[in-house]
């Protein structure tokens, strides 16, 4: 917990109030808020319904409760100097009641908070983004990597594990089952920019044919050209793309007449060892996530490479399957069997609502706590403010 609160704090050292407060898209909240509303939901988690105290800094409340105020009116808030107060003040109370919680039984409740500021504090990271996109700032490319080859892996018809029912298993990922799939193929890394730009510059916006319906219309209304984050250098080349919707997805995939995984699929390429018949909970094995296996946590703060990190490789070959952006699945977000909500049904069950797709792995700015094979994260199929890109897949799903 506190290895995750000093990576949140980092966002804001030296942060001025302009940017603490700034709504640079009516989707987001601004960053400010995201801090407040951490500390917020630690303090109605671990002290209102784990160790039964009265609510501590009411005054907060309305502001910083996820169904408390609009996103538009989440601008009124107290300085930042205020809010660190708040949720620093909220930490020592959560600490102090460590003494006498009983752990053991909290356990998942205080997993699940870990998790929700290494979600939110990912949130905040993008948002960051999007306001330097807005001011025209841009990073230079860092990484290089020579050329690669870029030929399909096949996955063999078989059983795996599918789902999570660890500690730190949020309520989406159980319960575990072992799930047969038929022979497929899948990339090896995520698709290119290098890749991507044959897709703008043989027309694939201005085509029709290679969308589908609910893909065509949101063009229409979208009117873009190109990914949100989309660098067009050469430096870039060998970068995954990023800023794309699921729509943008699936119509470059047809266009080089693939396909997205779905998730099942993908999280069989990234965890299934297919020699010793084990799912691993990383890529790479079991071991914590750390910077030489995966570019996550803001360690680099951008996009690297697709093949910068060997040691992060996946039993079949698959790299940057955690970390670096991403990636779409065009699987819908639906429940698995046996699923319960958990700590509330606004957390997951609300979104189960054949609105939003599932996205897996993790991105360059995913905290460790939040990322494994089976975790899920989903949003609206037109959404591109998340750092996500995508890997294509083939034969029938
Ligand atoms: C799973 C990332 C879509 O940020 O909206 C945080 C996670 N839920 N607080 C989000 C979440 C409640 C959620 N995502
Ligand atoms: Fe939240």
């Amino acid at each position: 917990m506190y290895q995750c609160r000093l990576g949140t704090l980092k966002l804001f050292e030296s942060m001025d109030e302009g940017t603490f407060r700034c709504l640079v898209h009516p989707d987001f909240s601004p960053v400010g808020w995201h801090l407040g509303h951490i500390g917020f939901t630690e303090g109605l988690w671990l002290l209102e319904r784990g160790a039964g105290m009265p609510p501590l800094f009411p005054q907060y409340r309305q502001l910083m409760a996820q169904d408390g105020l609009p996103k538009h009116q989440r601008v009124e808030l107290p300085p930042l100097p205020e809010i660190l107060d708040y949720i620093s003040g909220m930490r020592s109370q959560v600490f102090e009641s460590l003494k006498t919680a009983n752990l053991e039984k909290q356990e998942r409740i205080w997993r699940f908070i870990l998790q929700h500021e290494s979600q939110h504090t990912e949130t905040i990271a993008f948002v960051l983004q999007l306001q330097k996109l807005a001011m025209g700032r841009r990073d230079e490319a860092i990484g290089q990597s020579p050329e690669f080859a870029t030929q399909a892996v096949p996955i063999s018809a078989g059983e795996f594990e599918f789902g999570n029912d660890g500690f730190d298993a949020l309520d989406n990922e159980q319960s575990p089952q072992r799930l047969y799939l038929p022979d497929y193929t899948i990339d090896p890394y995520p698709v290119t920019c290098e890749q991507y730009r044959q897709f703008i510059q043989f027309g694939g916006y201005q085509t029709r044919d290679w969308w589908s319906s609910a893909g065509w219309d949101w063009l229409q209304g979208a009117q873009v050209t190109q990914p949100l984050y989309w660098r067009n250098e050469p430096a870039f080349n060998h970068h995954p793309v990023c800023g794309v919707s699921y729509y943008e997805a699936s119509a470059y995939a047809r266009f080089v007449g693939k396909r997205l995984p779905t998730e099942a699929e993908w999280e069989k390429a990234a965890c299934w060892d297919p020699v010793t018949h084990t799912q691993g909970i990383y890529p790479w094995g079991d071991e914590f996530p750390t910077g030489d296996r995966c570019n996550h946590d803001n360690q680099q703060a951008q996009t690297t490479p697709v093949n910068q990190y060997p040691r992060g490789v996946s039993a079949y070959g698959c790299y940057d399957m955690m970390g670096n952006v991403w990636e779409w699945t065009s699987s819908w977000f639906a429940p698995y069997p046996g699923f319960k909500p958990y700590p509330y049904p606004g957390y997951s069950h609300t979104y189960f609502d054949q609105q939003h797709r599932v996205l897996r792995g993790s991105s360059w700015a995913t905290r460790p706590w939040a990322m494994r094979g089976s975790f899920r994260n989903w949003y609206h199929p037109w959404m591109r403010q998340i750092l996500a890109g995508f890997r294509c897949a083939g034969g029938s799903d």
